[in-house]
């Protein structure tokens, strides 16, 4: 089995190690490193994982996972990097993945050895419930199956999907961002039904249950069409986007109508695009600075 050295026991560290150890993989093929003492500790007798330095964690692993804070990165590469050049001289395939928000990498093709397999990944904050998404991005010298090693440990945490690195910027502007999107919907919808009359907790439960249901409902229909039935097609006649399940709900001079046009008046739609551009344009500056 695939040894895996996670750096950075922080959220997504740990998220990681759990979803591995969640689906199956062994506690011996796994190691953390972690500089904080406490934390180290925590993760040590929470998993029973074996904790080590960076550089020993790195040497033995197939694959490196870099989850520690983008500004800290450079400062782990060297270590990295010398483990890196142990671990090639004695002929152990590695591939390097990286989760560090908007580093691309370039940077660490730069620093570890020549013809590294670097795949950066964007994932986002529901992967600490197994419920994420993330999105991969391959560097220069990663094979297919080097790519779905990477696939299969992310799967661990929810889904994934592989996008050109180009578009990693709108990734992190649509799913890594999105989570606080969605939670400033829910607090702007919890408080409208308290001021339509309900208690905050019942408004609370309306609110979160109708989001993760609709949500459930929606990843259904979208996983029905995606398999073809027995002849090859998609099944007909189910709804299978968000606008054909809206349009559903609507019915002719009903609530939900009257409801939605205050939102169409509002400028939803154009508010959330403008949203997603101004994250956009936000992680590519920070992706320069970072290079
Ligand atoms: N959390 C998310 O939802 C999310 C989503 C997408 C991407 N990411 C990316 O994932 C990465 C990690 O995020 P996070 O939220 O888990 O951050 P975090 O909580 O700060 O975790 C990083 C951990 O790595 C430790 N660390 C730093 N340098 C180290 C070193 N030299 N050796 C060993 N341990 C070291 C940090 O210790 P100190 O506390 O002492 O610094 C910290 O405990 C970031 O690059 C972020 O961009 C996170």
């Amino acid at each position: 089995m695939a040894r895996i050295a996670i750096i950075g026991g922080g959220s997504m560290g740990e998220a990681l190690l759990a979803g591995l150890l969640r689906s199956g993989r062994q506690v011996k093929d796994l190691v953390v490193s972690e500089r904080m003492p406490d934390r180290a500790k925590y993760l040590a007798e929470t998993y029973s994982v074996q904790v080590a330095a960076v550089g020993d964690a790195a040497e033995h692993a197939n694959f490196v996972v870099i989850a520690v804070k983008p500004t800290d990165v450079e400062q782990i590469l060297d270590e990295v990097a010398e483990a890196a050049a142990k671990a090639e001289s004695d002929s152990a395939e590695q591939v390097f993945v990286s989760v560090a928000a908007g580093v691309p990498t370039s940077l660490f093709e730069a620093k570890l050895p020549a013809g590294s397999p670097v795949v950066r990944v964007m994932p986002n904050t529901p992967a600490l419930v197994g419920a994420g998404i993330s999105a991969l991005a391959k560097g220069r010298f990663v094979t297919p199956e080097q790519l779905k090693g990477v696939a299969d440990l992310f799967d661990c945490v929810g889904g994934v999907l592989t996008v050109a690195e180009t578009q990693m910027d709108a990734v992190t502007a649509v799913s890594g961002s999105g989570p606080a999107y969605f939670f400033l919907m829910v607090e702007a919808m919890v408080d409208a039904g308290v001021a339509a009359g309900l208690s905050r907790p019942v408004a609370t439960d309306l609110v979160v249950q109708t989001m993760a249901g609709s949500a459930a409902m929606l990843l259904d229909r979208l996983d029905n069409a995606r398999r073809p039935d027995a002849d090859g097609a998609v099944p007909a006649g189910v709804d299978t986007t968000a606008a054909q399940l809206r349009a559903t709900v609507t019915s002719p001079g009903g609530t939900t109508a009257a409801g939605l046009r205050e939102l169409e008046r509002g400028g939803l739609r154009a508010t959330v695009a403008d949203a997603v551009f101004a994250a956009k344009t936000r992680s590519e500056q920070l992706g320069i600075t970072t290079e």
